[in-house]
C-alpha cells in the first residue's frame, strides 16, 4: 500500500490528484485521498502543477455498474436487507465523491484560483474518504460487502457532461447533487432510527453535517468563478442547470440546511418543481 511518505514526494497537487483517480482499490484510494489532502494542507505539496487527470477514475471490478434507471429500490425497514442496500448505495456515492473532489482539483487548473480553493476541495476530498470508510465499515458490520450489489454510474456521467467548464461543474455537482443529499438525508436518518439502527443513523448525521459545508464550498467557489468571468451568479446557475442537468430541482427541499450552506432560495426556487 502506498504511504503518506510516497504522497509527499509528489511534484504537485495535480500529480497527487491524478494518482488518487487512477487507483482502483477503494481502501487504497481512501488512503491516498487522506494522504494527498494532508500533504497539501501541511504544505508538503506547494505546487498545483498541470498533470492531466484520467478521463474517468479507476474503479474496482465490483460493483457492476448499471444504468441508473435499472436500479431496484429497496425499502428501509427492520429487515437487514434494505439497510445493506442503502449503505451499499451510499458507500458507492461517497467513493464517487472522492473522485469528484480530486477531479475538480486537477481538471480545472486555472492560475487565477487562489490557494483557498484547493484548501477547501482537499478538505472535501478527505471528508469524502472518511465518509466512505464509515459507511463501508458499518456495511461490513451488518454482514454486507461493498461490491456485492450493482451500483449506478450516474454521478460520473454528470461529471463527464461538465468536464469542459469549472462553472458548469460547480453548478451541478455541489449545488445540485450534494444539495439534493441535504434534502433527502434527514428522512433516511429518521427511517434508520425507526428501524432501531441508531449506529447507521449517527454515521449519516455526521456525514450530513460535513455535506452542508461541501454545499457551502460549492456556492462560494461558484460565485467566485462567475465573478472572475463577469457573470451574474443566479441567472448563470439557472442556465447551467438547464444545459447540464434536467433543468428542474426536485422537492421536498431542505431550506434550513441549504440556507446554512449559504445556498439561498433565489438560486433554486425558480427551478423547483411544484
Ligand atoms: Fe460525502
Ligand atoms: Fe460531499
Amino acid at each position: 500500500m502506498k504511504t503518506q511518505n510516497n504522497m509527499e514526494n509528489f511534484q504537485s497537487l495535480t500529480d497527487a490528484a491524478s494518482e488518487v483517480l487512477r487507483e482502483s482499490d477503494p481502501l487504497t484510494k481512501v488512503q491516498l485521498s487522506l494522504a494527498a489532502a494532508s500533504a497539501w494542507h501541511s504544505r508538503k505539496i506547494m505546487k498545483i502543477g498541470d498533470a492531466t487527470p484520467p478521463s474517468r477514475p479507476a474503479r474496482p471490478a465490483r460493483p457492476e455498474l448499471m444504468d441508473p434507471t435499472q436500479m431496484v429500490r429497496r425499502r428501509i425497514n427492520r429487515g437487514v436487507k434494505g439497510r445493506k442496500a442503502l449503505l451499499h448505495s451510499l458507500a458507492h456515492i461517497e467513493l464517487n465523491a472522492i473522485d469528484l473532489a480530486w477531479d475538480l482539483i486537477a481538471r480545472f487548473v486555472d492560475r487565477t484560483l487562489p490557494y483557498e480553493f484547493y484548501d477547501d476541495w482537499c478538505r472535501v476530498a478527505a471528508q469524502e474518504a472518511e465518509h466512505f470508510v464509515a459507511l463501508n465499515n458499518r456495511l461490513t458490520e451488518i454482514g454486507g460487502d461493498y461490491g456485492e450489489l450493482p451500483a449506478h454510474d450516474g454521478l460520473w456521467e454528470i461529471a463527464t457532461k461538465t468536464k469542459h467548464d469549472l462553472v458548469a461543474r460547480l453548478a451541478v455537482v455541489p449545488l445540485v447533487l450534494e444539495a439534493r443529499g441535504l434534502d433527502v438525508t434527514p428522512g433516511i436518518i429518521k427511517k434508520l432510527n425507526e428501524a432501531e439502527d441508531d449506529v447507521s443513523a449517527n454515521i449519516l448525521q455526521g456525514i450530513y453535517e460535513d455535506e452542508i459545508t461541501h454545499v457551502a464550498a460549492g456556492r462560494r467557489w461558484f460565485d467566485y468563478a462567475c465573478a472572475a468571468r463577469g457573470l451574474e451568479p443566479v441567472s448563470t446557475w439557472h442556465a447551467m442547470v438547464r444545459d447540464h442537468f434536467k433543468g428542474r430541482i426536485k422537492g421536498p427541499l431542505n431550506h434550513a440546511a441549504r440556507n446554512t450552506a449559504g445556498f439561498l432560495k433565489r438560486y433554486y426556487m425558480p427551478l423547483a418543481t411544484k
